[in-house]
């Protein structure tokens, strides 16, 4: 594709109707996995989408990925916005998915609702907030006033301060007790999906099964939850250095990048990754 043809236009049509919230919920309860994704622009949006993944996540990682920062934490709203528009652009028929970067739902509810909005008129369906605990307040304020939430727990990226780097979360019984009561209150607030990110695959289960109707995804979290979600640079083994053991190189054999994505999206569906052995924990 030519740098003048704009993202998806030289696609064929796709046949596929856009993917709603209501979609996403009809998959769970047949038991199909949800395959998620991170893309942060107009091309990879397309790319993805006809690739055939579920849902598209514009995640603050793009601070690590794009920008270069250590962590998650220097990510504006400024930034999600940007980032959620140009996916948009791209994106026909996948359910699209903004994060709510640190400092922009902490606040209070109202904090989180005003910059809420501010994503879903850049074109996403859903915000993703991390953290549990004092977090249902705001899940339960958002989503009376309209707005569809994904939680996130286990490893919260935005909090590596506070929880001393990047480890696996939940691993002795206290731990998991208290991921679990966040869970279910953050469930019962409302949240539709909630992310699982490094955590033992036996409490990830758990928390599908305490929560029948929540789609869970997980990162490092086992085969065990509604769905799966990758940083796309990571399953394309672009990112340098030492991967997590939970990724998989989706590169490795595929004839293409869209090839690859697609081929990530048959190994969520027919439950081959991730590997209870190989990819967790
Ligand atoms: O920011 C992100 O990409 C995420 C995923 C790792 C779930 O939150």
């Amino acid at each position: 594709m030519s740098s003048h043809t704009s993202p998806g236009a030289s696609d064929a049509p796709t046949a596929r109707k856009p993917v709603t919230l209501h979609r996403l919920r009809d998959m769970h309860a047949h038991g199909e996995k949800i395959a998620m994704i991170t893309a942060y622009d107009a091309s990879f949006g397309a790319l993805v989408d006809a690739a055939g993944v579920d849902c598209i996540l514009v995640g603050d990682s793009l601070g690590m990925v794009l920008q270069g920062h250590p962590s998650t934490l220097p990510v504006t709203l400024d930034d999600i916005v940007y980032h959620t528009k140009s996916v948009a652009r791209g994106n026909k028929t996948a359910f699209l998915i903004a994060d709510m970067p640190f400092g922009s739902y902490q606040e209070n509810p109202v904090q989180a609702l005003r910059n809420a909005g501010v994503l879903m008129a850049a074109g996403a369906q859903m915000v993703k907030i991390e953290g549990g605990g004092w977090t249902p307040e705001t899940v339960r304020f958002l989503v009376e006033r309209g707005v569809p939430v994904c939680a996130h727990l286990g490893l919260t990226p935005q909090s590596v301060h506070a929880l001393g780097g990047y480890r696996i979360q939940g691993k002795d019984e206290a731990s998991a007790a208290t991921l679990r009561q966040h869970a279910k209150e953050l469930a019962d607030a409302g949240a539709s999906m909630m992310v699982l990110e490094l955590m033992p695959a036996k409490l990830a289960r758990q928390v599908q099964a305490d929560n029948p109707q929540l789609m869970t995804i997980g990162i490092g979290a086992g085969p065990g939850t509604a769905g799966q979600v990758l940083v796309m640079h990571d399953m394309l083994h672009v990112t340098r250095g030492k991967l997590p053991r939970f990724v998989r190189n989706f590169m490795e054999g595929a004839a293409s990048i869209e090839d690859a994505v697609h081929r990530y999206v048959l190994a969520v569906k027919d439950g081959s990754f991730p590997d209870e052995t190989l990819h967790s924990y």
